[in-house]
């Protein structure tokens, strides 16, 4: 579907996986395992995060149902990024709907972008991205939004290489323990 340079020559301390043509695909319900594997590799990356480190304790059948039924939904993408044959990262892209009062009617929502420790900086992200886009235009979609965790440097730098602008910041209270201020 698409390709990314190869990347830097491997050292002394390389990873596993050698820099090589990344390839992207999008996923079937046959790459389940895959899909849940990554996604759920990708929640594990924040344990101290108030969103995304309060895992349920029925996570891996409850990613099974959900994740499941987005690989038959219409309107979203998961692609997989592979490096020399192996599936090494994941990407969501799912058609939107915004504001009724606001333009566009509808965007797309990026997602679930993760890729493994051993096969980052090597194109991987921005070879999904790029797919998503074409996706998203394929669709009539001219937005492409996200949520990006607050304090990951990596995060930040990667969205901001890849175009992503900081509109909008979320923020959380904790009601529990009292939840005063
Ligand atoms: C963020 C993440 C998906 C990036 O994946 P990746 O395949 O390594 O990204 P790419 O190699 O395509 O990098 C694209 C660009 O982003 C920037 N970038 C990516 N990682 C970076 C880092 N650690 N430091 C600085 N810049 C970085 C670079 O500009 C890079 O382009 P370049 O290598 O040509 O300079 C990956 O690090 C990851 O899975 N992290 C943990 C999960 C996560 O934070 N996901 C995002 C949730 S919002």
């Amino acid at each position: 579907m698409s390709g990314a340079q190869p990347g830097p020559a491997a050292s002394a301390s390389a990873p596993r996986i050698l820099p090589g043509r990344v390839r992207v695909r999008r996923a079937t319900p046959r790459d389940l395992e895959s899909v849940i594997a990554l996604r759920l590799a990708l929640l594990r990356e924040h344990p101290d995060h108030p969103i995304y480190g309060r895992l349920r304790h029925d996570i891996g059948a409850r990613a099974r149902r959900l994740f499941a039924s987005q690989l038959r939904s219409p309107i979203e993408v998961i692609l997989l990024g592979e490096l020399d044959g192996g599936v090494v990262g994941v990407l969501r892209c799912v058609e939107s709907t915004g504001s009724p009062l606001l333009e566009p009617e509808r965007y797309a929502y990026v997602s679930s972008s993760y890729v493994r420790p051993d096969a980052r900086r090597r194109g991987v992200l921005r070879a999904l991205l790029g797919e998503a886009e074409r996706w998203a235009r394929a669709r009539g979609l001219d937005q492409m939004r996200l949520h990006n965790v607050a304090g990951s440097v990596t995060a930040d730098r990667a969205w901001s290489a890849l175009g992503f602008l900081v509109v909008e910041e979320v923020r959380v209270r904790d009601l529990r323990d009292g939840g005063t201020h």
